[in-house]
């Protein structure tokens, strides 16, 4: 495959076409990953575009995205490959019918292998290799990182009955974490870094914007800047991009053409996501819906 970006402002611009606004930095990230043929970690607050830039990267490249949503007590078998135990059941019982045994070699055959996202992004034949998401790595177990480490590095996924798949045209990896908890050193050496910050608010409208095209200029800016307001109170959960794109639609969805107290006050659940939180940007408002933050 020849490159698919010329440059870094390359990405960033088709990442624009795509409805995916970034700077300088991550365009950077991506650029450098698809030409060093690294894996890209990208970590960052709820919210702040880690999957979507992954499915922009997937929808300007034209390349297949094959998800992993990872989760405590993820495992090879739900991840890389599994056994088909059932067919290889069935199997023994045919042979037994004829009067057969079946060796272990008959058994552990491509004939039983079923492939997972990971095996199937190496495996894979076509003109483009895959984006590969392997979505909130901090989620699964740190065992399963470990599991990884040999298809991070290599490119490849070994069978022990079968032998090492090696990828024809390696997959375009990208990780995702939301610092859940730290992950382990030797992942983070296999990958190229990128921590996405939430962005400043004239991008947040523009993205904003983009998502919710019926919404008033004159809202979008009050709600970005109402946002990036209350990212800086003492919140439990700081609102990111996906609450700000609701609370817009949720706005304009009541006919808001800008931004006053009642409005605020009715439409807070899609923006503060505990009791506590609902409160504390209560108490802050002022009798014009503005928030009133320390610097
Ligand atoms: N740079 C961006 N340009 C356009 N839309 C964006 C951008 N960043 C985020 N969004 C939008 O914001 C929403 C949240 O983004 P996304 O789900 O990718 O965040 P995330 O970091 O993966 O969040 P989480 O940690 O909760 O999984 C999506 O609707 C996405 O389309
Ligand atoms: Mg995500």
């Amino acid at each position: 495959m020849s490159a698919p970006f010329a440059d870094p402002d390359a990405v960033r611009r088709r990442f624009d076409e795509a409805d995916y606004l970034t700077g300088e930095g991550l365009a950077t990230a991506v650029y450098l990953a698809l030409v060093l043929g690294l894996p890209l970690l990208l970590e960052g607050e709820p919210g702040v575009g880690k999957t979507s830039a992954a499915k922009a990267l997937a929808q300007t490249t034209g390349s297949p995205l094959v998800r992993l949503q990872c989760y405590e007590g993820l495992t090879v078998g739900e991840a890389l490959y599994e056994w088909n135990y059932q067919r290889q059941l069935l199997a023994i019982r045919l042979a037994e019918a004829r009067g057969d045994r079946l060796a272990d070699a008959d058994l552990f055959t491509e004939e039983f292998l079923q492939e997972r996202a990971i095996l199937r992004c190496v495996r894979h034949r076509g003109p483009t290799p895959p984006v590969l998401l392997i979505d909130e790595i901090d989620r699964a177990d740190d065992e399963f990182e470990a599991l990884l480490f040999e298809f991070l590095g290599e490119g490849s996924v070994t069978v022990p009955e079968l032998g090492t798949f090696t990828a024809e045209r390696p997959p375009i990896v990208v990780l995702t974490s939301n610092r859940s908890r730290d992950l382990h050193d030797a992942l983070r050496r296999r990958c190229l870094y990128h921590w996405i910050e939430f962005p400043a608010p004239a991008r947040a409208a523009e993205i904003v914007r983009r998502r919710v095209p019926g919404a008033r200029a004159g809202l979008i800016t009050a709600a970005t800047d109402f946002v990036d307001a209350a990212r800086r109170l003492d919140l439990d959960k700081a609102p990111g991009l996906a609450e700000t794109i609701n609370w817009v639609a949720a706005l304009s969805a009541l006919g808001a053409g800008e931004l006053v107290r009642d409005d605020v006050v009715r439409t807070l659940g899609a923006l503060a996501k505990t009791p506590d939180d609902r409160e504390l940007l209560v108490s802050a408002l002022d009798a014009d819906g503005r928030l009133v933050v320390g610097p």
